[in-house]
Formats: C-alpha cells, structure tokens, sequence
C-alpha cells in the first residue's frame, strides 16, 4: 500500500536530501514543502514527488495547507525540517526576528500540525521534529543563538507534549536534536567551521529514523551529534 510522507522545509540542505531519500523507495508518495523550490522540479524523475509552495510564516498558513492537503487522504510520516536561524546578541535582536524564528521553528509547526495529525490518525503515524544540539538541556551554549534555539527548544518540548496527548492513539512523535551538519545555514551561522557530518550523511539516518525506529520511541528527545556545536 501507498504511504505518504510529508518534509516540510525541502527546498535546500537536509530537507533537499530527505526527499531525494524518501523518494527512492516507491510505495511513498513524497510532498516536498518549502517557501521557494529553487530549480523547476529537481525530483522530475521521480513519479512519486509532489513539490508545494507553503511558508510556515504566512498568515494563510491554515488555508494554504489545507489546499495542500485537500488531495491527500492519509499521512504516514511528517518531518518538521524547516528551520530559521539568527546569529546575533540578544540585545540587539528585533522583535520581528524573535517572531520570525518562533514562527517558522514552532508556532508554524503547532498551526501545521493541528492540520496533519487529523489525517495521520485513521492509520497511525511519525511525526519527526528537527531540533538542535542547542536545545537539548545541558548541551554547549552559543552566544548569539538566543532566539533559534530557544525557539528550537519549544518544538523539542512541543514533542513531548503531543507524545503524551496522542498516547493512546497509534501516532508517535520524536525529536531529532543535530549536531553540526555542513549546510547553509551553518555556514551563515558559524563562518569558516567545517562540520563533521554532511547533509546526504544526516539525512540516510533521519530517512532511517522516521521509517523504522517509531515502533520503539515515542516522546524522545534524541541527540544526533558527533560534535558540538
Ligand atoms: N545544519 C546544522 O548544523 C543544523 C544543526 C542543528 C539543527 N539543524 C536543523 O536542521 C534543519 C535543516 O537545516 P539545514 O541546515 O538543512 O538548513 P537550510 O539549508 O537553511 O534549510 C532550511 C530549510 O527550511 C526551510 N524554511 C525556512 N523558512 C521557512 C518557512 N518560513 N517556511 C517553510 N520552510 C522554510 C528552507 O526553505 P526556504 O528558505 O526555501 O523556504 C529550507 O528548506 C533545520 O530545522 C535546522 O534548524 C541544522
């Protein structure tokens, strides 16, 4: 039977590889969510990639989801990727970037999720939150990343949450907190470093995570990290 997985934030980096990955197995319907998909389709050959234009900061979100979902009938897997960092001291930080980062790390994956979780729960389903290294409790802090992982730890603590609520239902919900992995956005945040994992490498394990491992988690706030940051 068709299953369907859902990346939201697929346009670049892990979530550009998630869809690649999920892509090759094809009994899953892949729907690939990002603001901007850059080239027209770069999944053209695979039959069994939808790309949609969505962005976890509109004011639309639930009608623009909504008119995503209006042709998918079940989802079996929903990976919260997308991500927005700020890299700057707390102090000088604008309210519209504290929003901007709430917004795509959680609030945008609360007002998602309350769409998505209706159409997993007739069969059951995984829900994998991408967190960070910054967000898990006792980790190395950065100064400058007040915003992104505090906003990062909200989702963290969000999966928790729905684990809890969804308990007796047959959906799990897990959080991925990454180390460093060689993309953009490290690269924006932390100039010159050279991560020790690349997004292909991170992205075979998450691919691996949300398709196996949900039997045995639910509510687990798991660090994936060689190396910190
Ligand atoms: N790279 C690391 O070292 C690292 C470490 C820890 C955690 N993470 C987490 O891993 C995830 C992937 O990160 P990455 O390094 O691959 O980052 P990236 O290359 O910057 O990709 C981020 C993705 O999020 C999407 N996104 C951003 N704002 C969005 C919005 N408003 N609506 C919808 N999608 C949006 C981006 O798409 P558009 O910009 O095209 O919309 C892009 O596809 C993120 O959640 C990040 O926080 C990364």
């Amino acid at each position: 039977m068709m299953r369907s997985a859902i990346v939201i934030g697929a346009s670049k980096g892990i979530g550009a590889e998630l869809v690649s990955l999920l892509a090759q197995d094809p009994s899953i319907q892949v729907h690939a969510l990002a603001r901007k998909i850059e080239s027209e389709n770069k999944w053209e050959a695979y039959k069994n990639v939808q790309v949609h234009n969505f962005d976890l900061q509109s004011e639309n979100l639930t009608a623009e989801l909504q008119s995503i979902l209006s042709n998918i009938s079940t989802v079996d897997y929903v990976i919260n990727n997308a991500g927005y960092l700020v890299n700057k001291p707390f102090l000088e930080l604008s309210r519209e970037e504290i929003l901007d980062s709430y917004n795509v790390n959680v609030l945008g994956v609360m007002s998602a999720l309350q769409l998505l979780i209706p159409k997993m729960l007739p069969m059951g389903g995984h829900v994998v939150n991408i967190s960070s290294m910054g967000a898990f409790q006792g980790t190395v802090k950065f100064a400058g990343l007040s915003t992104y992982s505090s906003s990062k730890a909200a989702l963290t603590n969000l999966t928790e949450m729905l684990a809890e609520e969804f308990k007796n239902t047959s959906l799990k919900f897990n959080c991925l907190c990454l180390g460093a992995v060689q993309t953009e956005m490290l690269a924006k945040a932390f100039p010159g470093y050279l991560a020790p994992v690349t997004a292909p490498e991170m992205a075979e394990y998450i691919v691996d995570f949300t398709l196996k491992q949900w039997k045995w988690m639910n509510g687990k706030i798991i660090p994936v990290s060689l190396s910190t940051p």
